[in-house]
């Protein structure tokens, strides 16, 4: 059975969603599911704008004939390669043999390196600002390197003004029958996960973001289709003004991050009582996160997402305890930028989580490490609260 929504009288939702997926790209875990998103446009001619990942493909494959209803595919877009995308094309070649292929020449060897079909013969390559005239529609391409991958291209319907933004402006989290964006509580129930997919996706690559949102300031945008999550036709400048922060590694909040990595609860309970210390000083926005309990992927949201981050880590192996460590290598790769940190170790016999912590947050750029640091011999003893309130002191003066 089929399962469509109409955009507008000709531009249907044909994508569909997937509740049993663990791990999108087997790392991260989407508790909420995700949604592969597809649209077809019904003009003088007929356009499918990317498929979808095989796990739905039953599902596409009817939506698909339902909104053409009869008529020929003639014309797939693609606007990225990977396969949560493209895992059909071939499959849809198969279907409808007649339908030309219009994508960029890197989509176009990725193609050629993912598949076997013959694309030669129905491939239209495009490239930034190329149009594509469908009847009353006027398709315009415009690259969008790194937003996710080198081919990644967006798409702009310059009669209607819909673009179709790739993976940008995309979210995890399954559809629930509504899927614009006003339909739902999007602050409340899915911006967590937008910018958990967006930061851990392409935070590593922020000006190639940046660059993607300069060239959509120059469109006259009234819609975007993103390939995940809900669809925006309200309030724009809300979600485009998440992205710029994300993108330019700026704080969505003034707050406190405490992640701590403790083997015996130790290292944990100092970093309760200074998350405490910080609540008697009037600071209201604080997240904990015991490191080896929260997966990563939302630690490397929360981190993007407030402005102060605190760190606090028992030593192992003499190094960092393996998942404070994993981490502090994962923010790295994902390029964070202008935080305010604070470091607590902890160590038995030898200490030296705190010296190593530091060591890669200074490989980051504009981090302030606040220098009243805490190290702790097994545990915080009563005469080093002073030190911790000390560290709370300072923390809540860079606020
Ligand atoms: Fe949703 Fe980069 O694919």
């Amino acid at each position: 059975m089929h399962n469509i929504r109409k955009i507008t009288d000709d531009l249907y939702y044909v994508g569909a969603s997937d509740r049993r997926l663990a791990l999108f790209e087997n790392v991260y875990p989407i508790p909420r599911g995700v949604s592969y998103n597809s649209y077809v446009l019904l003009d003088e001619k007929t356009v499918l704008l990317d498929t979808a990942d095989s796990a739905v493909g039953q599902q596409f494959f009817e939506n698909v004939a339902a909104a053409l209803a009869g008529r020929i595919l003639d014309y797939l877009v693609v606007n990225h390669m990977e396969p949560d995308h493209c895992a059909l094309i071939e499959d849809l070649v198969l279907r409808y043999p007649a339908v030309k292929i219009v994508t960029n020449a890197k989509a176009a060897t990725m193609i050629r390196q993912f598949f076997t079909f013959d694309l030669d013969s129905r491939l239209q390559t495009v490239k930034e600002g190329d149009t594509l005239c469908t009847g009353r529609h006027t398709l315009t391409f415009v690259m969008a390197p790194m937003v996710h991958w080198p081919e990644a291209m967006v798409t702009y319907d310059t009669t209607d003004k819909v673009l179709f933004s790739a993976d940008a402006f995309g979210t995890f989290g399954a559809l629930n029958g509504n899927i614009y964006a006003d339909e739902v509580d999007f602050d409340r129930d899915w911006l967590d996960d937008a910018r958990r997919y967006l930061v851990n996706i392409v935070g590593k690559y922020g000006m190639q973001v940046q660059a993607v949102l300069k060239k959509a300031a120059t469109l006259d945008i009234q819609m975007i289709c993103p390939l995940h999550g809900p669809i925006w036709r309200q309030d724009l400048g809300y979600f485009i003004g998440k992205y710029d922060l994300w993108s330019r590694y700026e704080a969505e909040e003034r707050g406190v991050m405490i992640a701590y990595g403790s083997i015996y609860g130790h290292t944990a309970a100092a970093a309760e009582c200074l998350a405490s210390l910080l609540a008697e000083r009037g600071v209201r926005n604080i997240a904990m996160y015991d490191v080896s309990h929260t997966d990563v992927s939302y630690l490397v949201s929360e981190a993007f997402c407030y402005s102060h981050i605190v760190l606090a880590s028992s030593t192992y192996n003499n190094g960092i305890f393996t998942p404070m460590e994993n981490l502090l290598l994962d923010l790295k790769a994902h390029n964070l930028q202008n935080r305010t940190v604070a470091i607590i170790e902890n160590g038995t016999w030898a200490p030296v989580s705190g010296k190593l912590m530091r060591a890669i947050i200074d490989e980051m750029k504009n981090m302030t490490v606040i220098k009243q640091t805490m190290t702790l011999k097994s545990a915080m003893k009563e005469d080093q609260s002073e030190t911790l309130s000390a560290m709370a002191e300072a923390i809540v003066a860079s606020l």
